[in-house]
């Protein structure tokens, strides 16, 4: 049988209208712009409106991304999405963006990885091609991070913030997805995690908020990353020399400049959006990736190479024949 390999045809994404800066952030906590550049790279986040969930934002990417592909909704037989600001606890976030985009019947699902949750779904979503049981996956990373955030807390309220963006997969007789690895070490929870939930004061998360002991972090993710990047393209057999794209999680830019250097590669082939987004989380790296397909840098047929960290730990690495 001819090997089924999974590619990505299109690429859609939404931001939030409403932009808080820096400065506004001057005016509300004891930070400043200069802080917050230098340390993080970050200029501005969106934040979504009061009436906004991530399905509602889903949808948006979702559309945008169908129409790159010139499909319809009824054309996906299968939508995966990596979110941890879901709607509700259930029905799951995906089955409501699949309402939303009325249609019936086909296989929804969300996973959650926190910030490595698109490299998580881009991986099932291959598998799920790969395997011959979908031919078609919208694939959704949606976040609301500014629901989750203190922001009396300077420490983390100024990194986040929300969007959603998305691909399409479909089926392909040479790679798209060349491969992708996925990896958890839950030993580190309490490094980033936000402590409440159905098992933990799930009636009281008044005053529950995202934690994050950052430089710890800062640390583990800078060298794991690393290894990660070197370990997918040893594993799939490709060198970094042959890279034309890294497509990072934007957490900091000091992280993906790190992980830059010790792939040899100059910032002007790295995509950076963290200065205009801030951490969106799932979100990151498909917004990322769209930014740069539309303003034409990203170029059919080039390499690219997906990178993600983030709480639990939960990394993961991504090589893609654009
Ligand atoms: O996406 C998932 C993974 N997440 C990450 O990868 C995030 C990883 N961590 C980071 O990006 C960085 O550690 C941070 C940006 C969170 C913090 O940068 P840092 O260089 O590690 O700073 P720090 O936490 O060591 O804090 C240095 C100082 C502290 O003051 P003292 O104790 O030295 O007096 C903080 O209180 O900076 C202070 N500080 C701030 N000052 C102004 C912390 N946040 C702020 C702020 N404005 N917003």
């Amino acid at each position: 049988m001819t090997p089924v390999y999974s590619r990505i045809v299109a690429t859609g994404s939404y931001l939030p209208r409403k932009i808080l800066t820096n400065a506004d952030l001057e005016a509300r906590i004891d930070t400043s712009d200069s802080w917050i550049r230098e340390r993080t790279g970050i200029v501005q986040r969106h934040i979504s409106a009061p009436d906004e969930t991530v399905s509602m934002m889903s949808e948006q990417a979702a559309r945008n991304a169908l129409a790159m592909a010139g499909l319809a909704p009824e054309d996906l037989d299968l939508i995966v999405m990596g979110t941890t600001t879901p709607d509700q606890i259930f029905p799951n976030s995906a089955t409501m963006l699949q309402e939303r985009l009325g249609i019936a019947r086909i296989g929804a699902f969300t996973l959650e990885a926190a910030c490595s949750g698109f490299i998580y779904a881009l991986n099932v979503a291959d598998k799920f091609i790969r395997t011959g049981d979908a031919r078609r996956v919208l694939v959704v990373g949606a976040e609301m991070m500014s629901q989750l955030v203190d922001w009396s807390d300077r420490t983390t309220c100024v990194l986040f913030g929300d969007g959603a963006g998305a691909v399409i997969l479909e089926a392909a007789a040479e790679p798209g997805i060349i491969g992708s690895l996925i990896h958890a070490d839950g030993r580190y929870r309490d490094l980033l995690e936000f402590p409440g939930g159905v098992g933990r004061d799930f009636r009281n998360l008044e005053n529950v908020y995202l934690q994050m002991r950052g430089s710890e972090v800062f640390k583990v993710a800078v060298a794991t990353l690393g290894q990660s990047v070197e370990e997918c393209l040893a594993r799939f057999g490709h060198d970094k020399s042959e890279l034309d794209w890294l497509i990072p999680h934007q957490a900091n830019v000091r992280i993906i400049q790190a992980t830059a250097r010790r792939l040899g590669m100059p910032m002007d082939q790295v995509v950076v959006t963290v200065d205009h987004h801030g951490n969106t989380s799932t979100a990151s790296i498909p917004l990322a990736l769209d930014a740069a397909v539309r303003d034409g840098r990203i170029q059919r047929g080039q390499l690219l190479l997906l990178e993600a960290f983030g709480g639990g730990f939960t990394w993961g690495s991504a090589l893609v024949r654009f």
